[in-house]
């Protein structure tokens, strides 16, 4: 079988946020891992797939703890990555004592069973979720909660047309990266879902349409005449915040988008995979906007950063598919995975961590305001509570060296976070952190952006 080799090289625009061919990766690996963790590298791209944000990988960890992570050779990093899934911090210990009675007393539940945990985690979701939102299905991943959603909105409305937005990202697989807009995932692969169609998304300040007004009348007139010409589209699905940039679209934005959906007969799904539970200091982002969906899609933290846990939560009345399979998934009711989500829950409520979101947001908002009218390098910050972004730009462009180079000097000062859209540093800790570690984080941060100021 002939095999069509790729040809990539390394570039200087390239950055962590993006892929993991930059040099400035290179030379940060050669000045800072030592012959034994380098030989882990080594065997790791030995055996795994190579992948663009993944393997090969940069260092090797041998224990995460709260906010942190250690390395082989040692090194504590602050961890405000964290795949957006350690809102509770790591091994938590309500999560992990939770998890370990579940291990002992029912490790796995097949089909054709139910469990306590699964029930009571359905259960509180529908009470937590807003409206009506009280119909649940589990999956073992965002994307394949996605993939359900999907599904629903065809058996619901008979059609199979959606609209998302370009640059979104629904999760890796064929079905989710057909309604993604991130070229990373779609590009060279082939054919992808037919009638996904996609729209520009409705940033401040710069959106495709140059609105100027906070209602984006330019942006929702687009959207509605695209469901007037088109006639017959399922569903629109869009992240209300959309997390590689920290972006947040204007207040009423989805307040019209809902009218205009109800208007024509379009059911509104938002993906909540890394932004709900807690860290934007309500439990779902749609209540920021009060904006009901028609589903809601949730998972990573969900699973108390242990274990892989999503949902589908939808209205009451899409209960319509008793004859088919929406999701099927081996782990569907995992009593271990849904300990491990209602412990985390508890954790969020009791333990006063959605508070604490708010409070350190507003802190850490203050200070990054601080630091933008002191650095001009910092073009905006922004951010919905222990959730933020600092984009930088350099003579009115993206600042991605600059980026790259502020990332890297965090890293060797043991503070790992992701760089979205090139330029745009994404500030994600545990919402469990103290003050003092976000300040901590806060002076290395600033410290670097000064550096190549
Ligand atoms: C907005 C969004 N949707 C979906 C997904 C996919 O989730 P998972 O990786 O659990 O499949 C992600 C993951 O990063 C995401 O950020």
């Amino acid at each position: 079988m002939g095999i069509v080799r790729r040809t990539y090289k390394q570039s200087s625009k390239l950055t962590e946020g993006d892929v993991n061919l930059s040099p400035r990766r290179n030379a940060w690996i050669k000045k800072n891992i030592d012959k034994s963790t380098a030989q882990m590298l080594t065997e790791d791209e030995r055996y795994f797939l190579h992948q663009s944000l993944s393997t090969p990988c940069l260092n090797a960890i041998s224990e995460s703890k709260g906010i942190y992570l250690r390395d082989m050779q040692g090194r504590q990093i602050m961890d405000f990555h964290g795949n957006s899934a350690h809102q509770v911090g790591y091994g938590n210990a309500r999560v992990i004592e939770m998890i370990k009675k579940q291990l002992d007393e029912i490790p796995f539940c097949p089909r054709r069973y139910t469990n306590q945990m699964a029930i009571d985690l359905a259960r509180r979701l529908a009470e937590l979720a807003p409206g009506n939102l009280n119909k649940l299905l589990f999956a073992p991943s965002g994307t394949s909660a996605i993939g359900m959603a999907l599904k629903l909105a065809r058996y619901a409305t008979n059609r199979h047309k959606t609209i998302s937005m370009w640059g979104s990202f629904h999760g890796a697989s064929l079905d989710a990266i057909s309604i993604s807009g991130d070229s990373m995932f779609r590009k060279d692969v082939g054919p992808l879902l037919p009638g996904t169609e996609h729209i520009p998304p409705p940033t401040r300040g710069k959106c495709h349409f140059n609105c100027v007004d906070e209602e984006h009348t330019g942006c929702i007139n687009y959207l509605d005449y695209i469901l007037e010409k088109e006639g017959d589209v399922a569903a629109i699905i869009a992240e209300p915040m959309r997390w590689t940039t920290a972006e947040l679209p204007p207040r009423n934005y989805w307040r019209r988008v809902r009218e205009i959906c109800d208007h024509r007969g379009v059911l509104l799904i938002f993906d909540e995979i890394p932004s709900a539970m807690g860290r934007t200091g309500k439990m779902f982002v749609c209540e920021h906007f009060d904006v009901v969906p028609d589903m809601l899609v949730i998972g990573k933290g969900l699973g108390g950063g242990v274990f892989p846990m999503a949902a589908l939560i939808a209205r009451e009345e899409l209960d319509i598919v008793g004859d088919l399979a929406l999701g099927h998934y081996t782990h569907e009711k995992s009593s271990v995975g849904c300990a491990a989500a209602l412990a985390t829950i508890n954790c969020l409520y009791e333990d006063g961590l959605i508070e604490n979101a708010i409070t350190l947001g507003k802190h850490a908002m203050q200070r990054l305001m601080k630091m933008q009218s002191r650095l001009p390098l910092i073009h905006k910050v922004r951010g919905l509570g222990l959730y933020l972004g600092i984009e930088l730009l350099k003579d009115g462009k993206p600042a991605n060296d600059e980026a790259d180079t502020v990332l890297y000097h965090s890293l060797s000062r043991g503070l790992s976070y992701k760089v979205g859209g090139g330029c745009v540093l994404t500030l994600c800790p545990p919402i469990t952190i103290t003050p003092e570690e976000l300040n901590k984080a806060l002076d290395i941060i600033e410290e670097g952006i000064t550096s190549v100021s």
